[in-house]
């Protein structure tokens, strides 16, 4: 293993979120709750179950508080959601999630088309969410998207990122998530924004959060481990995308993560049988071929 990297990472499963959200047909909350036990089974310490938005800007997660309730969950395992506002943060206190999270941007343009605010507006929203999830005993992580780029606007300043970076944090997220929402990024641009947020908070603060669009989210995370960044989300067999970023991919596949840890010798916790297994699953029910280079060529005929 390469010495700058750090010796394990914890997996962040966003499928059953980010994934979802981005379907076309209408998935069951049974198939959902199936999905989730699943990457739980498969070792997944931090699955984000759900998302408490409105349900007329994101119809696929209107079943989020069901599948809150039907969950069997598992000891060790961090069940969370999205809540961009307070009645979200609501909704989820009553759901008895363990963790929440708050999202903003690091692009005007898409924060006005993805939570219908400016930045600094988001910024002032997520303030009362932070205080009432503490009254709550909820831990909250932050997102920032477009952070290499952004759909509307193009290139986006990583000194932008920094400072939202530093927001979050001055107002008490206990980690962010640095989302690549259009999988523009190379290993150099990564390096840019990481040269800018580490300058501002430390590194055990920062996970990544790369979409796939362009093929390059594994050698982007590989960039980001070489500068110790040791969270890194995923999602199953790839899916996902976001309905406010036409045409970006899903999130890099669990698997493909799973397989490049193994191959770097950094513990990650994850069964490679069993995430096979969870993603055979959703694949079946949505009649499709897993997007993950690795699912495909460890579930080969005669492999
Ligand atoms: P708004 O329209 O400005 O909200 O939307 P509002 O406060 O004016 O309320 C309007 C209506 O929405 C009201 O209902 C509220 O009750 C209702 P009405 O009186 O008209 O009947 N409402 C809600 N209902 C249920 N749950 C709620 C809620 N809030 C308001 N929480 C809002 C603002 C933020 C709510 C909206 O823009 C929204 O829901 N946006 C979510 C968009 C989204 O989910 N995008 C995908 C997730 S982000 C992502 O994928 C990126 C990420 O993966 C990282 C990356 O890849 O970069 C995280
Ligand atoms: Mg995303």
């Amino acid at each position: 293993m390469l010495s700058q990297c750090p010796s394990s990472v914890r997996i962040v499963e966003v499928g059953p979120r980010d994934g979802l959200q981005n379907e076309a047909m209408a998935i069951p909350v049974d198939v959902k709750v199936a999905l989730i036990e699943g990457l739980a089974e498969a070792g997944l310490s931090t699955i984000e179950a759900g998302s408490f938005v409105n349900p007329q800007w994101v119809p696929q997660m209107a079943g989020s508080d069901e599948v809150f309730h039907a969950l069997s969950r598992r000891e060790g395992v961090r069940y969370t959601a999205l809540t961009p506002n307070l009645m979200g943060l609501e909704r989820a206190i009553d759901c008895g999630v363990d963790e929440v999270a708050i999202f903003g941007a690091a692009s005007e343009a898409f924060s006005q088309k993805n939570i219908n605010c400016s930045i600094a507006e988001s910024l002032q929203r997520f303030e009362k969410v932070m205080l009432r999830a503490e009254q709550a005993g909820v831990r909250v992580r932050g997102y920032i998207s477009c952070v290499l780029g952004c759909p509307y606007e193009g290139d986006i300043a990583p000194r932008v990122v920094a400072e939202v970076a530093a927001e979050l944090q001055a107002m008490g997220c206990y980690e962010v998530s640095l989302g690549d929402t259009v999988g523009v990024g190379s290993p150099q641009s990564v390096n840019a924004v990481l040269d800018a947020v580490l300058a501002r908070v430390n590194k055990d603060f920062v996970a990544v959060h790369f979409h796939d669009t362009y093929g390059q989210a594994l050698v982007n995370i590989y960039a980001a481990l070489q500068r110790g960044i040791a969270v890194v989300d995923s999602s199953v067999s790839g899916l996902g995308g976001c309905p406010y970023a036409k045409g970006a991919a899903g999130n890099v596949a669990t698997e493909d993560v799973v397989y490049l840890l193994n191959g770097l010798g950094i513990q990650h916790g994850v069964d490679m049988q069993a995430l096979l297994s969870a993603g055979a699953m959703i694949n079946q029910y949505l009649g499709r071929e897993s997007v993950s280079k690795v699912a495909r060529a460890l579930t080969r005929p005669n492999n």
